[in-house]
């Protein structure tokens, strides 16, 4: 541990202690508040990031959180406030999340360093939430904790589990199918999702938020802890009493965050099936970071982690049983072989100290190394595939594919957009089999623009019917962590600058081979040449506003779909105070 610092050596003195006009300023208006002196002066100020939202089911219950974390902060005696950010629901926000998630990055670091704030509690989970304020928080630097919102309650429907996401999707191809009526649909929609909190499956949310667990960002196992239970405001509250003590201690996110941590995260990641989405956030974390992590080490790590979380989509449990056997303490103390021990956490504590001993009461929901719930001969979290259409990488989860489609060689039939390739697909005379491959572009991040979840590509009504439920689908954009099926995913570099897969034809034969790590077009070099050079770029689709910055400065998926401004470790000067 660090040694205490000096009232003197906190940013927020800056602000509070100055006797000068500002100073004073400063100190009158939080009065005006109906503070007392005595309760702001001489306290580190602590600044509680709540992303909650009346458009973010999945943080519903985050003011009362912020109260206990308040609760903590007062108790250890700092000053608490509550910022309020962008939440970036993932349900409600379009065209998506992804193109909002740099957003809230620039506002939670800003918000940060503009104001007199010591250190800070991030409230936040669904999705894109959780990079984004970290990325955030890496940047700026000051300590922090990750307080997540936590997975929602365990969902059942006429005595069948039902997850957020994955049992959306299911539902909706079986209502295709003709397998449900629409009366069941709607009785559905009003039993899935019983609470507040995050998908209860092994989604964008549960998988961002455990990595950032074993990264050593939240307090150990706080992201198992389902979000209406008593534990969670418990936790809150215990953040609110550490991170007033890491400011004393200077714990900053630079003395916990190296490689190392990195990687134990990845461990995480890929003993919990987790989803590609989190092959793009660690990425643009790592680069704020100033820590080289790189597409091959995630595929590395899922090389030599299975799929051990019995959870859906790749499992058959939900989040809350998760938490009942142990959650990821448990989880992680499995995979302790694979981890750095050695990390610093939040908590003061190594990762070592913070899962030892931490039991699992349920080998079925939690398997180890020996009973994987998908075998590394069967299929990873996470595989990356190069060739000619996709030079820079795509990803896929083969642990939710077909095996069969592992290997495999059909016709491409080829779509620009969304909206003709689902009117298309559903089309009766359509030429199209199972064996086709189904490519959909220009859903990239410059391309959509935001890189959105339209990777799930559907299945065609009539084959639906037939009962095909997995087909082989392409696209430069992302899938939703719930979803499950072979699909090839941010194929980089993406269609909309030029990318290979602008290039294919309906028709063009499409190559997978998943063991190989390749997906190639056969279409010969001569050919791709000429379609080169007729190749024209659109118009980008935005004249002004956040999307037209979006696309002028994102990274393609590989390098983590950041803004080259914001990428990287440049020291930005605190503010001058005059
Ligand atoms: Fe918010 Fe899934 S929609 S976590
Ligand atoms: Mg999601």
């Amino acid at each position: 541990m660090k040694k205490r610092r000096d009232l003197s050596e906190l940013r927020s003195q800056r602000w509070f202690a100055s006797d000068d006009m500002r100073g004073f300023a400063h100190r009158q208006r939080t009065q005006q508040m109906g503070m007392r002196r005595d309760e702001f002066m001489g306290r580190p100020v602590i600044g509680i990031i709540n992303t909650w939202s009346e458009m973010s089911p999945c943080h519903a219950h985050l003011r009362d959180r912020a109260e206990a974390v308040k609760r903590g902060v007062w108790q250890a005696g700092g000053y608490p406030v509550e910022m309020p950010a962008l939440s970036v629901g993932e349900v409600m926000v379009k065209p998506t999340t992804m193109l909002y998630r740099n957003f809230l990055a620039m506002e939670c670091e800003e918000l940060l360093r503009s104001h007199p704030v010591d250190g800070a509690v991030l409230l936040g989970g669904c999705d894109k939430s959780t990079p984004a304020l970290l990325m955030g928080a890496i940047s700026m630097d000051i300590p922090a904790i990750y307080c997540p919102a936590g997975p929602m309650s365990n969902g059942q429907w006429r005595g069948m589990k039902t997850g957020a996401g994955t049992h959306t999707k299911k539902y909706w191809d079986e209502l295709r199918a003709g397998n449900i009526t629409q009366s069941d649909w709607i009785d559905l929609e009003s039993r899935m999702t019983r609470s507040a909190g995050t998908c209860n499956t092994i989604g964008t949310a549960s998988t961002m938020t455990s990595i950032v667990d074993a990264m050593g960002l939240t307090l150990p196992g706080a992201s198992s802890i389902p979000a209406t239970d008593s534990g969670h405001p418990r936790m809150a509250s215990a953040c609110g009493v550490r991170i007033v003590e890491m400011v004393w201690e200077d714990l900053k996110p630079s003395d916990i965050l190296d490689r190392a941590s990195f990687l134990n995260g990845l461990v995480a990641y890929m003993a919990l099936g987790g989803s590609t989405n989190a092959a793009v956030h660690l990425v643009a974390m790592a680069r704020r970071a100033g820590v080289d992590l790189s597409l091959d080490d995630m595929a590395a790590m899922a090389g030599k982690v299975p799929v051990a979380v019995n959870v859906f989509p790749s499992g058959e449990y939900l989040m809350e049983d998760f938490y009942f056997a142990g959650g990821l303490l448990a989880l992680l103390n499995k995979f302790s072989h694979h981890l750095d021990l050695t990390r610093p956490t939040v908590n003061g504590q190594t990762l070592g100290d913070n899962i030892a001993g931490a039991d699992c009461w349920n080998d079925d929901v939690i398997r180890g190394e020996d009973n994987p719930v998908v075998p590394l001969s069967r299929g990873k979290t996470l595989e990356v595939l190069r060739g000619n259409l996709a030079p820079n990488g795509a990803v896929m989860k083969s642990s939710a594919a077909s095996p069969k489609f592992l290997k495999h060689v059909g016709p491409a039939i080829v779509f620009d957009s969304p909206g003709v390739m689902n009117t298309t697909l559903d089309d009766p005379d359509l030429d199209i089999t199972e064996d086709t491959v189904i490519v959909l572009r220009n859903a990239g991040p410059v391309g959509a623009p935001g890189m959105p979840e339209w990777g799930n590509l559907p299945i065609p009504k009539k084959l639906l019917k037939q009962g095909v439920r997995d087909m082989v689908r392409i696209s430069d954009g992302r899938m939703s962590g719930t979803h499950y099926g072979t699909c090839i995913l941010h194929v980089s570099p993406e269609a909309a600058v030029g990318g290979p897969l602008a290039l294919l034809e309906t028709g063009d034969l499409v190559e997978l081979d998943v063991i190989a790590g390749t997906i190639n077009m056969r279409v010969d070099e001569a050919e791709i040449v000429r379609r080169r050079a007729a190749w024209r770029p659109a118009p980008p689709l935005y004249q002004r506003s956040f999307a037209a910055l979006y696309q002028q400065h994102v990274s393609q998926a590989d390098q983590g779909c950041d803004f080259d401004f914001l990428s990287g470790t440049a020291v930005v000067p605190d503010p001058a105070i005059y």
